[in-house]
């Protein structure tokens, strides 16, 4: 069996950071005998400057094709002062409405061994393994209409729109559900039911779901508390599902309670389980080029890639055993140095998790 893998390292750090990914890829490939071809493409800044589009056909093309999809991340300054139709960002909404990636999972996992980078007091974090499940292809990010239009007054006015179908609703509430079935069966959805009418209509097709899944318990909380909640008892919550807005600001503030956005992973899945992984930080343009970024987030993002997509636990497993290994090593790049470990750069990092494979 061949499985296409489509490799788009986009912008900033995104190409240090998918080389290493791509090379512990083809170190499993071998291992572990899984079929897998890799393609490459352009996406975002580096697909305007070649193509003066974030989002190439041909990219398109290869992307409805792969099996599965591991990106960088898109974005710079570069490209800042472009009208909101032609920035990067649009290459990376673009293929996740295309794909229609509407389930985001964002795990949020603190390491032992870096229980001293979070913010908070080790007795709060220790432990922690959350998951959020952010619904990705609609709410506020694609309601339409959207723009900025005059006033009589001649005042402008920006706008954007709030809305979920139920079926929208309904089919990122399944993907919750199934992943607290198999945790913990605990699922805690967030929304602003006292405020705003599109989350009244979410609550009451979650609180429909628990027909099909009697075993697991579900909560709700409104989403001013559920950022409260993350920073003062973290470890009360196992799965959380939100939309998209709201999942964006959760997701990450959830990251920082395990230290740095540089080891946390993402998947965003269709109903076909195609999906595109990807770390949930950023381009990172302020150290790009430098070799220091960290390039875990996007190896473990792989291991995600082989876990949903494509079933490969066993090889998934090894490449998340072989991350904590390193960091057992004492092997830190900068943003999660402490004292005590040794600074490594971005390809000694990979070398380091490639000799633990
Ligand atoms: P960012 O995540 O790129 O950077 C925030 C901070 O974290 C920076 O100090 C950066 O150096 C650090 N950082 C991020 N990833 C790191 C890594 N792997 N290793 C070590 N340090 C790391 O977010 P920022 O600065 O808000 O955005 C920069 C650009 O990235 C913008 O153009 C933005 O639009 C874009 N962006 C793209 C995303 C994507 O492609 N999915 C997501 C978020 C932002
Ligand atoms: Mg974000």
């Amino acid at each position: 069996m061949s499985r296409n893998i489509l490799l788009l390292p986009g912008d900033g750090i995104g190409p240090e950071i998918v080389a290493e990914a791509e090379r512990v890829l083809a170190r499993v490939n071998d291992r572990f005998s899984l079929g897998l071809n890799f393609e490459q493409a352009l996406v975002g800044g580096a697909a305007l400057d070649a193509c003066d589009t974030p989002l190439p056909e041909d990219t398109l093309a290869k992307a409805r094709q792969a099996d599965a999809i591991l990106l960088g991340a898109v974005g710079g300054p570069k490209w800042d002062a472009l009208p909101m139709a032609k920035r990067p960002e649009k290459g990376l909404l673009g293929l996740r409405s295309s794909l229609e990636l509407f389930a985001n999972l964002r795990p949020a996992i603190l390491y032992p061994q870096l229980a001293s980078a979070s913010s908070l007091k080790p007795d709060v974090v220790s432990g922690l393994d959350i998951l959020i499940v952010r619904e990705l292809t609609g709410g506020i990010y694609f309601g339409q209409p959207r723009g900025v239009r005059h006033l009589e007054n001649g005042e402008r006015q920006g706008y954007n729109t709030y809305a979920y179908t139920e079926s929208e609703i309904r089919r990122i509430g399944r993907v919750a559900f199934e992943a607290a079935r198999q945790r913990n069966g605990k699922l805690c959805s967030v929304d602003k039911a006292n405020v705003l009418e599109v989350t009244v209509l979410w609550r009451e097709v979650m609180e429909d779901l628990t027909r099909e899944y009697p075993d697991v318990a579900l909560s709700h909380m409104y989403v001013d508390n559920a950022a409260m909640q993350l920073v003062r008892a973290p470890k009360q919550f196992d799965v959380i599902v939100t939309g998209n807005m709201f999942g964006d600001i959760l997701s990450d503030e959830a990251a920082m309670l395990t230290g740095s956005i540089g080891m946390l992973p993402s998947a965003s899945l269709n109903s076909q389980k195609q999906g595109m992984y990807e770390p949930c930080h950023g381009s990172a343009p302020d150290i790009a080029g430098q070799g220091i970024a960290n390039p875990l987030a996007t190896i473990l993002s792989a291991a995600m890639m082989l876990r949903y997509s494509l079933g490969e636990e066993e090889a998934a497993n090894a490449i998340e055993a072989a991350v904590s290994q390193v960091l057992d090593q004492g092997l830190r790049t900068a943003d999660i140095l402490s004292e005590g470990t040794r600074k490594v750069s971005t390809r000694e990092m990979g070398e380091a998790v490639l000799a633990a494979l």
